[in-house]
């Protein structure tokens, strides 16, 4: 009943109404019988208002509903549907309303999810990225960017480029490649709190059918990795080359004072022949040192696998232990548990060992102790080297694996050593995937912990 007071309704109500009242008062001039005649038209305007109500329900209601879902489409709320049950003409129009809503939906599903996806691709790219337009505006900063940069993504949408970012060659690439029209690629240096990244930005033009340029993207390269590298690359060659000057150097010089001078002198000569011999064993110790270093770094290294029994191993090595540590006036004390066996490259095993000894032994004063002691424990044969020595600082524990790394360079190359026996160790466990520990004290003593897995396949 409610909807005969609203819009249109309600015209046609009280046109019918004033039509009656008007019929009533014309038929009240003719007719006698006032009651009858009222009775005739009250009756004939029931029967009109519940035709209108019919015909409100069956055409102008779900025309109603249709343009309220239609308005609620235009807003973007695909969701919107109509029910009403209706098998005319009007029901179609329904459906056909329905199924646009239906399609519209599923578009829009689609549409975000290419969008998603999109955007997932661009922030999980592992290079930065912006989007500049032709007026250099950003458009669209990734998130490698912003770990690279800083600030969030609305610092840099909306703003003019050179607002929001003070790097000169960032500037620069925009400008080439805006003026040149091609892809233009520089490289920086880039600080970001305590992070420095190295960076190659490549900076490409984008272009419309009409061949006129829209704008451009920037992609930026962390290239850190690769430059670090380059700079152990020739770090590397540095220290080889330094390594192999010194005691080429001194060979060359003592030969030529033996050949220069007819060497009355047998004891000076046979001194000079010693340090020729001293220094040559030097440069065969450390090629034989960079060849086996350079193998573990392959690849593909082939490990000789086989059963190792390691209180057998630890008692092939202790004879020349023992007499170094003797010489030394340390105590070697060495403690394997009977009955260890696990599978491994039994001579690269060994080197370990002696290695780990040799620096106990080397850097232990006299009267100190060197002590190793071999265990199992979960799944890793579990090797402990601790000594008395000098120790290692906390500074210095992070390097002592590096190639030709030596805390003091004079101490070390007393002692013979070449700074690649603990990166030798570390490869060989690397192989091997076990872990390597320091535990040090600087004056007070040294402990490595190597735990090598039992059960390797052979
Ligand atoms: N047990 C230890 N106590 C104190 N310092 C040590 C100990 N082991 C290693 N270091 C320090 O770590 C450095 C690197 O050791 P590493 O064994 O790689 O080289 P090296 O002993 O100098 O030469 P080599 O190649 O002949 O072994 C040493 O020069 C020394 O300064
Ligand atoms: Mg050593």
């Amino acid at each position: 009943m409610k909807y005969l007071f609203t819009k249109p309704m309600i015209t046609y109500v009280i046109g019918t109404f004033l039509t009656f009242i008007f019929t009533g008062i014309v038929l009240s001039q003719v007719v006698d019988n006032y009651i009858v005649l009222a009775a005739v038209l009250l009756t004939a305007f029931i029967c009109i208002i519940l035709i209108l109500l019919h015909i409100y329900d069956r055409h102008i209601k779900p025309i109603n509903k249709a343009t309220k879902t239609m308005e609620e489409i235009v807003k973007g709320n695909y969701t919107a549907r109509i029910h009403h049950s209706s098998t005319s003409a009007i029901g179609e129009l329904i459906q056909k309303v329905n199924k646009l809503a239906r399609n519209l939906s599923e578009l829009s599903i689609q549409e975000q999810m290419q969008s998603e996806q999109l955007t997932t691709v661009i922030d999980n790219t592992e290079s930065g990225l912006v989007l500049i337009d032709s007026k250099g505006y950003i458009h669209l900063v990734n998130r490698k960017f912003i770990s690279m940069f800083g600030n969030t993504v609305k610092d840099y949408r909306g703003y003019l480029y050179y607002d929001v970012l003070d790097n000169e060659t960032i500037h620069e690439t925009v400008q080439k490649t805006f003026l040149y029209e091609k892809a233009v690629k520089e490289s920086f240096t880039h600080i970001s709190g305590l992070d420095k990244y190295h960076l190659e930005i490549v900076g490409a033009p984008i272009f419309n059918e009409r061949n006129m340029i829209r704008g451009a993207v920037l992609v930026l390269y962390d290239i850190t990795e690769l430059r670090n590298l380059e700079i152990m690359r020739k770090d590397f060659v540095a220290n080889v080359s330094h390594e192999l000057k010194t005691p080429i150097t001194s060979i060359k010089g003592f030969a030529e004072t033996l050949l220069d001078n007819d060497m009355e002198d047998e004891e000076a000569r046979d001194e000079f022949l010693k340090i020729i011999y001293t220094e040559s064993n030097r440069l065969q110790l450390l090629i034989e040192d960079l060849l086996t270093l350079s193998k573990l770094e392959k690849d593909d290294f082939p490990l000789a696998l086989t059963s190792i029994n390691v209180k057998a191993l630890v008692e092939e090595i202790i004879p020349v232990i023992a007499q170094k540590a003797d010489q030394k006036q340390l105590l070697l004390s060495c403690h394997v548990d009977e009955g260890i066996t696990f599978t491994a490259d039994k001579e690269r095993v060994k080197q370990i060992f002696i290695n780990l000894l040799d620096n106990a032994i080397n850097y232990t004063p006299p009267n100190g102790e060197v002590q190793l002691d071999v265990t199992t424990r979960d799944e890793y044969v579990y090797i402990k080297v601790t000594d008395t020595g000098i120790g290692i600082d906390e500074q210095a524990q992070n390097r002592i694996f590096e190639r030709f790394y030596r805390v003091d360079r004079a101490r070390s190359r007393n002692t013979g050593g070449t700074g690649l026996g603990l990166a030798i160790v570390k490869h060989i466990v690397e192989v091997h995937e076990g872990k390597i520990e320091i535990v040090s004290e600087l004056d007070k003593g040294t402990a490595i912990h190597i735990y090598l897995p039992m059960n390797r396949p052979e």
